[in-house]
């Protein structure tokens, strides 16, 4: 299996377009060790032919010219893009389906949860049926239960629902449902490789576990190193998981979960334009490089 990093960023970006914080400021003048990064998407198969995409960014255009790999110019138009799954959706993961109109009909996978926001509080379904009938929706299933995709060899998914958050145009933002939000636990057949990945994740619940322990790479929230970062910086009000994510530090944040599991890669994925770990000379950096974690960064392959 083969994981391409298309964008590695939380919402925003890095740098943000309006955001003067250190971070930001930095590495758009250069005097940040850091890179720039656009917004949370993931890009896997096994074939190197036939790709699912793991949500649709606001960037999905840069992205997509940046990996000319998944544009197999077999015809007049054409895209290595068998089908999307849908992780929830948040503005930065689903947006750029707007971008992919000319390609319609396109295969989605998403929950019942997702569907409903994407046909009520930002119905871009609804919108694209003016694009050749818009998207071809399939169901994922949030009990459990593993499902394939025609299209795609080899591989095999299973959602599990997460505790974390509807946006905050969902009809359901403040009241929590199953399927608001899922990790993939994506399986290679022929390899028996496998991978966990979950972009938004704010509460580690035993129900979890045997992926995270079985993985041979846990791709996870890596969106904020503090809890108060937000306020800390300046540049919002609201605290890490009362917006769905898990911060890194803290006797019960992620890298002290991380440091739990024994088997697989560890990977941060969804950084925060705030987060001190995207300086890569940073004290905090080095934490997680001494606890045998890294940092996804656009353009990233991980081969499993
Ligand atoms: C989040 O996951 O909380 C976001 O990145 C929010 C957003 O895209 O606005
Ligand atoms: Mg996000």
């Amino acid at each position: 299996m083969r994981i391409h990093i298309l964008g590695s960023a939380a919402g925003g970006g890095f740098p943000q377009w309006n955001c003067n914080y250190s971070n930001s400021k930095g590495v758009r003048e250069g005097t940040l060790r850091a890179k720039a990064r656009t917004q949370s998407s993931i890009a896997v198969s096994s074939d190197n032919q036939n790709w699912v995409l793991f949500n649709t960014s606001p960037d999905i255009r840069q992205q997509l010219l940046n990996f000319p790999e998944i544009q197999p110019a077999r015809k007049l138009r054409d895209t290595g893009i068998s089908a999307i799954i849908f992780v929830d959706s948040q503005i930065d993961h689903t947006t750029g389906l707007l971008m992919l109109r000319e390609g319609m009909p396109l295969t989605v996978y998403c929950t019942e949860m997702v569907y409903q926001d994407l046909t009520t509080g930002f119905p871009i379904f609804k919108m694209l049926t003016h694009w050749n009938g818009g998207v071809n929706r399939h169901s994922i299933p949030i009990d459990g239960q593993s499902f394939t995709i025609p299209t795609i060899t080899d591989l095999r998914f299973t959602a599990i629902a997460l505790s974390s958050k509807a946006p905050p145009y969902s009809p359901h933002r403040d009241q929590p449902h199953l399927g608001d939000n899922i990790g993939v636990f994506i399986e290679d057949l022929k390899t028996q490789k496998s991978a966990f990945y979950a972009p938004g994740l704010g509460e580690i619940e035993a129900h979890l576990l045997p992926y995270m322990q079985k993985a041979d790479c846990v791709l996870v929230d890596g969106t904020f190193w503090r809890e108060d970062e937000l306020i800390q910086t300046g540049v919002g009000t609201k605290c890490a998981r009362e917006i769905g994510h898990l911060p890194q530090s803290g006797e019960d944040g992620m890298i002290a979960f991380l440091d739990t599991l024994q088997k697989p890669r560890k990977v941060l994925i969804h950084i925060n334009n705030t987060n001190p770990i995207l300086i890569e000379d940073s004290a905090e950096r080095a934490e997680l490089t001494a606890h045998h974690i890294e940092v996804a960064e656009d353009g990233m392959d991980i081969i499993l």
